[in-house]
């Protein structure tokens, strides 16, 4: 099929025409930002997508967030640029398993990192994301035992902040297991002034070093705010986009991963391309749907996240 010669003119054309809107994540392609109407972290498209009035939700990111605006839209088109930008973490916790795990731990509320599938966002009590997951669980009764799924180094790391004890899931995001602590200290050492900045679903080794942590929108506003010249940052490079757009003159290393073969882009974000977004737009396909009585299920753990983090 002959795409148009400016992309970025037949998308805003397009977006006319379906009263569409794009939210994109910041790990998507610096282009699929720069086209989007919002771009943010998981709580602020979550709440994007619950605010929408437009008719057709076009959202570049991976599934589970398409998902996540699916359930909180049930009439709307929901398009996803490429069905298959699945996500590590949220596979690693498959909903046969994880029924199991639940019925092992009876009397347990059940958080969830919204970095999960409907089925296990329909077996959860609360969701939460990276920015609110502390605020969550700090105002979860002391008594109350807790058990915190997917993401096991999310999960530890609310348990440092709350003092909490939570029964984890041991999932893990590719992306953020694969930073390297020794070649992070060798950074520092040739960046003696420069912060590390990390996302809390690093692994503990890279979090020790970290001069502060949290989620991608909270990483982008510390790095405007603070003072340093120059960033280490451990999470998806594509946030750098943003952090460079806002700060010009300031210098931002991507932490490198263990294997010099391997990369640190997210491979299920980066199957999102301007082409294909275009394509999704004009086709009006793919479209993510689900079973309404699964959106039901998972829609009270979300709506009940909004209620908690306002
Ligand atoms: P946040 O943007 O909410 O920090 O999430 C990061 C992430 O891993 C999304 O996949
Ligand atoms: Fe999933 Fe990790 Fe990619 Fe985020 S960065 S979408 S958690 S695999």
């Amino acid at each position: 099929e002959a795409l148009p010669y400016d992309l970025f003119e037949a998308i805003k054309a397009l977006k006319e025409k379906l009263n569409a809107v794009i939210i994109a994540h910041y790990y998507q392609d610096p282009d699929i930002q720069d086209v989007a109407d919002y771009i943010g972290d998981s709580l602020e498209l979550s709440r994007r997508a619950a605010s929408t009035d437009a008719d057709v939700i076009v959202f570049a990111g991976v599934h589970f967030m398409a998902e996540t605006a699916k359930i909180l839209n049930p009439d709307k088109l929901v398009l996803l640029p490429d069905l298959d930008a699945g996500c590590s973490l949220a596979d690693s916790c498959p909903p046969d398993a994880f029924a199991k795990f639940k019925a092992a731990h009876p009397g347990h509320l059940v958080v969830s990192y919204i970095n999960c599938s409907a089925e296990i966002k329909a077996m959860s009590d609360i969701i939460c994301t990276s920015s609110n997951a502390v605020k969550i669980v700090n105002q979860i009764p002391e008594n109350q035992p807790i058990i915190f799924a997917p993401d096991r180094n999310l999960g530890r790391y609310v348990m440092e902040q709350t003092g909490r004890d939570l029964v984890l899931w041991q999932g893990s995001c590719i992306v953020h297991e694969t930073f390297s602590e020794k070649k992070i200290i060798q950074l520092k050492i040739q960046h003696p002034n420069a912060e590390v900045i990390a996302h809390p679903e690093c692994e503990p080794p890279v979090l020790r070093h970290a001069n502060y942590i949290g989620s991608t929108s909270a990483l982008l506003n510390y790095s405007q705010a603070s003072d340093s010249r120059e960033f280490i940052v451990a999470t998806e490079p594509g946030i750098i986009h943003q952090m460079q757009k806002r700060e010009p003159n300031k210098k931002f290393i991507p932490a490198p991963p263990m294997n010099n073969c391997a990369c640190n882009e997210c491979p299920f974000m980066r199957l999102n391309t301007l082409e294909k977004l275009y394509l999704a737009m004009k086709n009006q396909t793919p479209e993510v749907t689900l079973p309404e009585e699964m959106r039901v299920a998972a829609l009270r753990p979300m709506q009940r996240m909004l209620e908690m983090s306002i």
